[in-house]
């Protein structure tokens, strides 16, 4: 598709229709133009899951789905939580995290469900971390948001889900409004009561999504960045050998693998054109990342994994002004997990085989539901 109609007009499964961009640079275009709006309210916007509209519009919009001067703004509030340097600060308490789970890996021996014991633990612990959740709520927010996620929840017990984790963070905000509290919602508590009135919905649609966007990306990229090291034993060892190369391993591994495509889409705000294609003002568009991320104008050899590339410019972040607010902490626990784990047992493997590896073929960020290693 990309090489012969590049900007073409498909069906979607929430029914009906899109522009599908395959190309990195109309990807690049497309994310980068502010006249492409994030709003998924618009009847123009790609609906890339059946009955997902009645949940947006149940919910205020978080940044995600912002546009403008109300997105600008949204972020601009935040920015400053997901700094590089501010990261940082967060480095030694991520690998506790991280070798708790290694320790009970060891401890329960193998084989175990690495999605289960790893992927999915770390970053719900860590975004309990940088919210502030309290320590004695970190089970009940780790199965909610397990449930929430996972694929065999029906969809009634996962609409009861979510209105429980959205009430949980809403009693959390209120807590942090009594008790000032030194995390990402106490500061921004007590960034908006200095101007005036804290916007408790605003701040629990935030929470929310860094949730959402934190949690089974992280998650998907340690089980999928785990099989193709573990699948590569060449290439493993050279990070395992210099760690110094590991930045940027978790940057191929990243764009080899651009795990989320449906979150990129975008209605037109007024005709455009891309790639030669007029897109008229109303019509839904899908940057496909993983497209653009295999795009041979791009990167050289692009379906090879290549660990040693220098692959930044790669869009598994997105691009624009909507692009990934978490991207330096998501590369951070993805550095600290592949370190450790590799580190700590160095004999690990598949227990079944790539036959043995549930994928996600039917879900909008590309992962693996079950993954069974041993040791
Ligand atoms: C946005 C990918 C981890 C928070 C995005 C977007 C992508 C993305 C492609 C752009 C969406 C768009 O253009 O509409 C990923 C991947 C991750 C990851 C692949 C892990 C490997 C995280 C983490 C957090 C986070 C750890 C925070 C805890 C966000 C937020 C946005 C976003 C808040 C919306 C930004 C905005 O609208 O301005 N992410 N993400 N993400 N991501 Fe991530």
């Amino acid at each position: 598709m990309r090489s012969q109609e590049p900007v073409k007009r498909v069906r979607t499964i929430g029914g009906g229709t899109a522009w599908l961009v395959t190309r990195h640079e109309d990807v690049r275009r497309v994310l980068s133009d502010p006249r492409m709006s994030s709003d998924r309210t618009m009847p123009g916007f790609p609906s890339l899951v059946p009955g997902r509209r009645a949940i947006v519009a149940e919910n205020k919009q978080a940044m995600i789905g912002m546009d403008g001067q109300e997105h600008a703004e949204a972020r601009r509030a935040v920015i400053g939580e997901f700094t590089v340097r501010r990261i940082n600060r967060m480095r030694p308490r991520i690998q506790e995290i991280v070798d708790e789970c290694v320790d009970r890996m060891l401890a329960a021996g193998g084989p175990v469900d690495l999605v289960r014991e790893l992927s999915l633990p770390v970053p719900s612990l860590v975004i309990c971390e940088l919210l502030g959740v309290p320590y004695s709520d970190h089970d009940f927010f780790q199965s909610r948001s397990a449930l929430m996620i996972s694929r065999s929840t029906p969809p009634e017990r996962r609409r009861d889900v979510v209105l429980e984790l959205r009430r949980y963070l809403d009693e959390l905000v209120a807590e942090k409004v009594r008790e000032p509290a030194d995390d990402l919602l106490g500061r921004q508590v007590a960034q908006q009561s200095e101007k005036g009135e804290v916007d408790r919905e605003g701040l629990v649609s935030l929470a929310f999504l860094l949730l959402i966007a934190g949690h089974e990306t992280t998650a998907n990229m340690i089980s999928l960045g785990t099989l193709a090291l573990l699948d590569n034993p060449d290439q493993l060892a050279r990070i395992t050998e210099d760690p110094a190369r590991t930045p940027a391993a978790v940057e191929e591994l990243l764009r080899y693998f651009s795990i989320v495509d449906g979150a990129t889409s975008r209605t037109a705000l007024a005709d455009i054109e891309i790639g030669g294609v007029l897109i008229r003002e109303g019509e839904g568009v899908v940057a496909v990342g993983l497209s653009a991320n295999r795009d041979p104008e791009a990167f050289d050899s692009p379906d090879e994994l290549d660990l040693d590339r220098q692959a930044r410019n790669h869009v598994a972040f997105g691009f624009g002004a909507h692009q990934c607010l978490g991207q330096n902490l998501a590369r951070v626990e993805l550095q600290i997990v592949f370190d450790t784990l590799f580190r700590r047992i160095p004999g690990l493997r598949l227990a079944d085989g790539l036959d043995g590896i549930r994928f996600k073929d039917d879900a909008l960020v590309y992962g693996a539901h079950e993954m069974s290693v041993t040791w």
